[in-house]
């Protein structure tokens, strides 16, 4: 046992400095590592650490595959970059990993690569965002979030508030989120589609928030400079509406749901405790979960490959509608009723990121 301890020790060193190597371009890091143990290695190439969703992604998958279950895992940072992701991929295949996992920072441009990790017969799970490629067989499996059902769901309850209410001008600002990634595209084609369909909401302007506080922030305040209208502000992740608060509350303006007296609302994605925080406090009207704990579901996804079976091609995480007003119960999408959870000190304490 304490041998197998100080194995384990020495190879966690030696996996540890192998991969800021593996990333730079060493060519035997990964194999050599293989010679101390039979775990399945994987290379998670992620997108970036730009939001508090990010940080919690990245910690599920980091303490789902630990040396003490099986795995070595080679994770990759890339920094936002799509070249980024795409060297890391191609030095995972080099390496020889039993598994490729890719959060992919936009959908479209992975072709040439994915073909590449098939060729070497390296099977490739998409986490997260989605890709847009020709061959659908160049991944075996997606797992993350219904972004247009989430987004579907989001814009139902801003329709039904606004009924509810009688409100008649929703003038609605979007900060979007990274441009051509699978969370914005769904997001904000969903606000769109709303806002033609129905008349009581009016698209003003969109504009990248880049998923960041401090971007969310400069965009918000060149809205506010624009636009003396704004009562309603669509943000596509938590990030952004941390900084849009802030913008909107250093201009003398208030946020609240009270917009026919002159409050701005709030709409945002991901639920994380922060983002509760603020929907207790009645900043953040509806947000709308994007659940980050992908991990366990990629491993469940690894064991099935690993016992010869097909594992599903598409597993959806759960993602809930969070508020604290309770004008609007629920919303009925694509002929399903979502019930809106209203959020308690007890659900914050319990989400962990
Ligand atoms: O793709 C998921 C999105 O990316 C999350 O909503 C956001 O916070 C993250 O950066």
């Amino acid at each position: 046992m304490k041998n197998k301890a100080i194995i384990l020790a020495i190879a966690s060193c030696i996996t540890l400095a192998l991969t800021s190597c593996s990333i730079s371009g060493s060519k035997n890091d990964i194999s050599d590592n293989n010679e101390l143990n039979d775990n399945i290695t994987i290379g998670f190439s992620q997108v970036g650490a730009e939001s508090d969703w990010r940080t919690a992604n990245s910690k599920s998958m980091k303490s789902t595959f630990t040396e003490e279950k099986g795995y070595n895992l080679f994770f990759n940072d890339g920094q936002q970059k799509q070249e980024n992701q795409i060297a890391a991929i191609r030095d995972f295949i080099q390496q020889k990993v039993d598994y490729i996992v890719l959060a992919p920072i936009i959908e479209k441009g992975w072709d040439e690569v994915l073909q590449e990790a098939k060729d070497a017969g390296i099977p490739v799970i998409i986490v997260d965002r989605m890709v847009d490629v020709e061959d659908n067989t160049l991944y075996t499996s997606y797992v993350g979030s219904d972004f247009q059902l989430a987004a579907e769901k989001s814009a139902e309850w801003l329709n039904q508030y606004l009924i509810a209410k009688n409100i008649a001008n929703a003038n609605i600002v979007n900060i979007q989120g990274n441009i051509g990634s699978t969370a914005q595209i769904k997001r904000t084609k969903e606000l769109q589609n709303a806002c033609s369909n129905n008349s009581n909401m009016t698209l003003l302007a969109e504009e990248t928030g880049e998923f960041t506080r401090a971007k969310g922030k400069e965009i918000m305040e060149e809205f506010l400079l624009k636009y003396d209208n704004i009562n309603v502000v669509w943000c596509e992740n938590d990030n952004e509406a941390f900084g849009a608060i802030e913008a909107i509350e250093q201009s003398g303006k208030k946020v609240g749901m009270d917009i026919e007296n002159g409050d701005i609302m709030i709409l945002s994605f991901d639920a994380v405790s922060a983002g509760l925080s603020l929907v207790m406090k009645n900043k953040i009207a509806l947000d709308t979960e994007c659940n980050p704990l992908h991990g366990p579901i990629v491993e469940y996804v690894i064991r099935k490959i690993e016992e010869g079976e097909i594992p599903n091609r598409f597993i959806y995480v759960d993602d809930g509608l969070f508020a604290i007003d309770k004008t609007v119960e629920s919303v009925k999408v694509r002929e399903n009723e979502y019930g809106i959870n209203i959020v308690t000190p007890e659900i914050i304490d319990s989400r962990g990121y």
